[in-house]
């Protein structure tokens, strides 16, 4: 098949905003140039996140209706619990409301000062929950993630010598060790079935638990299958299931490859911690059978993580993502390489090399793709995580990427075609693009309320 078609049809449409130039202009420096400032019913293509995006099929929004509210041993949770020891194999499943409830429970638990997490990439909210509790998140990714242009395939792998290394030293310093699949802050890539052995095997041979932070496991098993000698033969949900078995629990927000807009949990197969974390639920996120969730929430979960395993979905979801990197690659605009899961990530430093990192390269080309086309994007460099060292002197981010997140089952390939339209539009004219200043930053996570200036044309850098 030379097209790969969106393997649904459409039922219920929603419109989207269509403002004019004149209106982004204002809009845009009316949210002093932030991109989360932006009220959505001015944004035309939101790619912001992929998290709690997705359209919900027919089949989950008919589960929602047949939900069972009770309190306590409800139904629905029955058949989520059912389906998702069936998937993972993991004795205990705690529903938490999304991803980091899960996260700030576990850390919560295991995290004392002091503690090492050592992970391929930690996300913000793992890294922010770890530290919270006074733990040291260890970035351990293989050396060949750094060349954005490189295709290596499996860019998500954690760095085996390293990790055992670290494991050999500081041994009494490491609760559990960690994988991110697929590795988001790396640029959506996937780590491979048998660097997932390896991890397993290393973390094991030092007694030390292996969770998984498995949000987009199905994006990641695809990849596996795809890019992986001697996986091509096999069902994707087999992939799956036996990356999960070689750990002893999970992360999992739902609000990526659970294909909900709310929902995650908590697995794990230690009884102790798992009777811990359920005290915990209960005090902050509710009874151990619905978590953080409504029945209803559980019951679309639970469809989700089985549609998501569906091959010609994640065909088609694989595809859309290689189609608009492909396009903004004709086009002059350098992106990671190889394509990943669940996004494109712009490589505005290379893009744009006449506007230094402390200009914010990846903030300036954000703020020109909803300009041009009412493109809503999320930088991910300097501005997220630059810093200042101890004389004040500037700092920048290992890379300066600007994430084009793409919702499940939402936009399709006309909305690609036109966003590839708006892209070749900037491509055309971006020795103009000027560089940003920040204004005003709270003292952390600043991306999400900084407030930016644009500078003028031939500002020092
Ligand atoms: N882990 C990873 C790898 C993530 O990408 C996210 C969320 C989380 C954990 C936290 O889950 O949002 O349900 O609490 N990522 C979103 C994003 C926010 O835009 O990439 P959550």
């Amino acid at each position: 098949m030379a097209v790969i078609i969106e393997p649904f049809r459409i039922k219920v449409v929603e419109p989207i905003a269509l403002p004019d130039r004149r209106e982004r202009e204002r809009r845009l420096a009316e949210a002093d140039y932030n991109l989360f400032a932006l009220p959505a019913d001015c944004v035309t293509f939101d790619l912001l996140t992929d998290s709690g995006t997705a359209a919900m099929s027919a089949a989950q929004w008919g589960a929602m209706m047949i939900a069972d509210e009770s309190y306590a041993g409800s139904r629905s949770y029955r058949r989520f619990e059912d389906a998702v020891r069936d998937l993972t194999g993991y004795r205990h499943i705690i529903p938490t409301h999304q991803g980091r409830a899960a996260e700030r429970i576990l850390f919560h638990l295991t995290v004392r000062a002091g503690s090492i997490v050592p992970s391929n990439s930690h996300f913000d909210t793992t890294r922010a929950n770890i530290e919270y509790d006074r733990g040291e998140a260890a970035d351990l990714v293989v050396a060949e993630a750094a060349d954005t242009g490189s295709p290596f395939p499996f860019k998500g792998n954690i760095d085996l010598a390293r990790l055992d290394d670290l494991c050999r030293r500081e041994r009494q310093r490491i609760p559990l060790g960690l994988l991110t699949i697929t590795n988001n802050t790396g640029g959506g890539q996937p780590a491979s079935l048998e660097n997932i052995r390896g991890c397993s095997r290393v973390l094991r041979s030092h007694g030390i638990p292996f969770i998984l932070d498995a949000c987009r496991f199905a994006e990641n098993a695809y990849m596996i299958k795809l890019r992986e000698p001697g996986q091509g033969g096999r069902p994707v949900s087999d992939i799956a299931r036996e990356v999960f078995r070689l750990a002893d629990g999970c992360l999992l927000s739902g609000k990526k490859d659970g294909l909900v807009n709310m929902g995650g949990f908590l697995a794990l197969n230690d009884d102790r911690l798992a009777a811990e974390a359920r005290n915990l639920l209960i005090l902050t996120e509710g009874f151990p059978t619905y978590g953080g969730c409504a029945a209803r929430d559980l019951e679309a979960l639970t469809v989700g993580l089985r549609e998501v395993l569906e091959e010609p979905y994640l065909e088609y979801r694989l595809a859309s993502v290689r189609y608009l990197a492909e396009g903004l690659n004709r086009a002059g605009i350098p992106t990671v390489q190889p394509p990943g899961g669940h996004a494109v990530f712009i490589d505005a430093r290379r893009f744009l090399p006449h506007i230094p990192p402390g200009q914010y390269p990846g903030q300036a080309l954000a703020c020109e793709l909803y300009l041009a086309g009412g493109i809503r994007s999320c930088e991910i460099g300097s501005v997220m995580f630059g810093k200042r060292d101890e004389g004040g002197a500037f700092v920048p981010a290992r890379w300066d990427l600007v994430r084009l997140a793409l919702p499940r089952r939402v936009y399709t390939q006309s909305h690609v075609d036109r966003i590839l339209e708006i892209c070749a539009g900037i491509a055309g004219r971006a020795a103009e693009l000027r560089g940003m200043e920040i204004v005003w930053s709270p003292p952390f996570l600043r991306h999400f309320t900084a407030k930016f200036r644009p500078l003028a044309r031939g500002a020092p850098s």
